[in-house]
């Protein structure tokens, strides 16, 4: 009996991605797009029924979960990943516009997973698979809203892993690099950018790779966290700039600092990643810390 995954924001990038792998893995899968032009994204694909969700519409998270469960007759994994990247300098952002990335990448994340709860838990099985990112891990600059997002996202998937354990149901998060998605095209830029921000923000941004994973890059740890049997593990860093920060961390925070500077681990780690952002990375940070992916990133800043 083939198992059933609904994966929201299906219409491009990662969520495309995951549905073509668990398709092509035999998986019956619900994928959603928001909009009703995007229903016949997946319709090469037999075994997918296409949805139509906002996720930020929380009241529509009850009804969607019991329509998701009546295509195939039960679901064993949710993976959050709609999203969307708000950009720019905190005093150049509107309250509106941080509600609504929190709106999107925390709350309907929160109220989807909340209104699937009862039937992973009456299962006593179940997997919730939430997209982080590395920005969730480590704050980039001009980036506070969208990363604290995701840390958001994946500090939740932590409490989550331990409060549903005894249920039987599993959380993880994934928290992918830098990847060619259609994302840095519909950036919801801050809307009133003082002009002394300009400079540091076309360096900072400058200094950013420009290229990136493929989104098949994390599909493929999607499929890894939904078939892997630990189900203690909650982290899964994708792309080989995501994977190269638990052994930065390791190694950095421990050989670099420990000695010498008396600094603990995570800081000295802190210190290193803060000097790579602004420009001057040591060599060993080089060494350690992977660039991302060879594909062209699409960018609009
Ligand atoms: N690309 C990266 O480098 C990267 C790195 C780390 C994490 N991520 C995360 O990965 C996830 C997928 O992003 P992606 O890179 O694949 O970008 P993408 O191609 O833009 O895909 C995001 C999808 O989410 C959908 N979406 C946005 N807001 C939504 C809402 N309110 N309700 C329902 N769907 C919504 C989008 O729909 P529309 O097509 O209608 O806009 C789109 O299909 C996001 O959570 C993102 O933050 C991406």
């Amino acid at each position: 009996m083939p198992k059933t995954i609904v994966v929201t924001g299906t219409a491009t990038g990662i969520g495309r991605a995951t549905i073509n792998k668990f398709a092509a893995e035999g998986w019956n899968v619900v994928a959603t797009v928001r909009k009703e032009s995007d229903l016949e994204t997946h319709s090469d694909l037999p075994s997918v029924k296409t949805l139509l969700l906002d996720v930020d519409d929380e009241t529509a998270a009850a009804p969607f979960a019991q329509l998701a469960q009546k295509q195939f007759g039960r679901v064993d994994v949710l993976v959050n990943n709609a999203g969307y990247y708000q950009m720019g300098p905190l005093e150049g952002t509107s309250m509106d516009q941080v509600h609504r990335q929190y709106q999107t990448n925390v709350f309907g994340l929160l109220a989807l997973t909340k209104a699937f709860l009862p039937s992973f838990r009456a299962q006593r099985a179940g997997i919730v698979i939430n997209i982080a990112s590395i920005t969730g891990d480590q704050g980039y600059p001009y980036n506070s809203v969208y990363a604290s997002s995701k840390a958001a996202v994946a500090v939740l998937s932590e409490s989550l892993s331990i409060e549903l354990a005894e249920f039987g149901v599993v959380v993880r998060a994934i928290l992918p690099g830098l990847h060619a998605t259609r994302i840095f095209t519909k950036i919801d830029k801050g809307d009133s950018i003082p002009d002394a921000y300009r400079a540091g923000i076309t360096q900072f941004f400058a200094g950013n790779s420009p290229t990136g994973s493929e989104p098949s890059v994390t599909a493929e740890v999607i499929y890894r966290a939904a078939v892997d049997p630990d189900p203690t593990t909650v982290r899964y860093y994708s792309g080989p700039d995501a994977v190269s920060i638990p052994r930065g961390k390791r190694i950095l925070g421990a050989e670099s600092y420990w000695q010498d500077k008396r600094i603990l681990g995570a800081e000295g780690y802190w210190q290193e990643f803060r000097n790579a952002v602004l420009g001057y990375p040591s060599d060993l940070w080089n060494t350690l810390i992977s660039k991302p992916g060879t594909t062209p990133v699409e960018t609009e800043i």
